[in-house]
């Protein structure tokens, strides 16, 4: 394959990289907002949260967004491992040696390993949530919605659960402080300002997004001690 294929490629995958991170970004902040509810008195808490989880997953519009993002994650994935492929390989050839160690922050040569992290996260996360809400059978509350609201709760009383969910927080918000900022860069965001910007915005919603995922384990889990 000719340099110049290879190159195109590499960056219409970095195109769908950014487009799917950004709608990623912005499901996380409805997510967040969302399990805040979570932080509510325990017994309003208790009702809110199994109300709010059942009317998402009985909105044909939301069932839709769901589907989509779904999709969204698996292309993210897929194309995150291609052009690390594809990196590794032109390595190899000495096609293109990564020299940015030397003027480009950890993270933002290691977006594998921190994608790596957030993957192994969110294959744990959806097994004992997203899977037992949908197909488990778990109790339903004294309004006969599906109890989602103790499943959580019970989890975020363990500490080394509390532990992995935080550390993945921590990799999610370095992934997203260079993630961001990448994406508006690659979508053709060049004026030295605006990237400049950019760079403040992705590292203010990354600080944001894992300070806020990581306070609800956190504290439930105080609050349990
Ligand atoms: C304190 C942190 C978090 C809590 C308590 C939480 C809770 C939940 C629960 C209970 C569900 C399944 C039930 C439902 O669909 O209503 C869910 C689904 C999901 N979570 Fe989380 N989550 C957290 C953080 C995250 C993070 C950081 C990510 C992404 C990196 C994430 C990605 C997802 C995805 C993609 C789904 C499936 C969405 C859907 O089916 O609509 N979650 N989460």
């Amino acid at each position: 394959m000719g340099t110049s294929v290879i190159f195109k490629n590499t960056l219409i995958r970095k195109i769908f990289m950014s487009l799917t991170g950004l709608f990623i970004a912005f499901f996380l902040i409805i997510h967040l907002l969302g399990n805040f509810q979570l932080l509510l008195p325990y017994d309003q808490a208790h009702l809110q949260y199994n109300w709010y989880s059942h009317l998402l997953s009985h909105n044909i519009i939301i069932e839709i967004i769901a589907y989509v993002l779904y999709a969204t994650l698996i292309i993210h994935i897929l194309d995150a491992l291609l052009i690390t492929l594809e990196n590794w390989k032109s390595n190899g050839k000495g096609l293109k040696v990564d020299k940015r160690g030397v003027n480009s922050s950890w993270f933002s040569r290691n977006m594998g390993i921190l994608g790596v992290i957030i993957l192994l996260f969110l294959i744990l996360h959806f097994n004992d949530y997203w899977y037992a809400y949908k197909f488990g059978d778990i109790p339903v509350d004294e309004k006969g919605n599906k109890d989602i609201f103790l499943i959580v709760h019970e989890s975020f009383k363990q500490g080394w659960y509390v532990a992995i969910y935080i550390i993945a927080f921590i990799a999610l918000g370095f992934h997203l402080a260079h993630g961001v900022w990448s994406a508006f860069r690659t979508l053709g965001v060049y004026n030295k300002w605006y990237i400049k910007l950019t760079k403040y915005i992705g590292i203010t919603f990354a600080i944001l997004m894992s300070l806020g995922f990581a306070i609800i384990p956190a504290i439930i889990y105080l609050k349990n001690l």
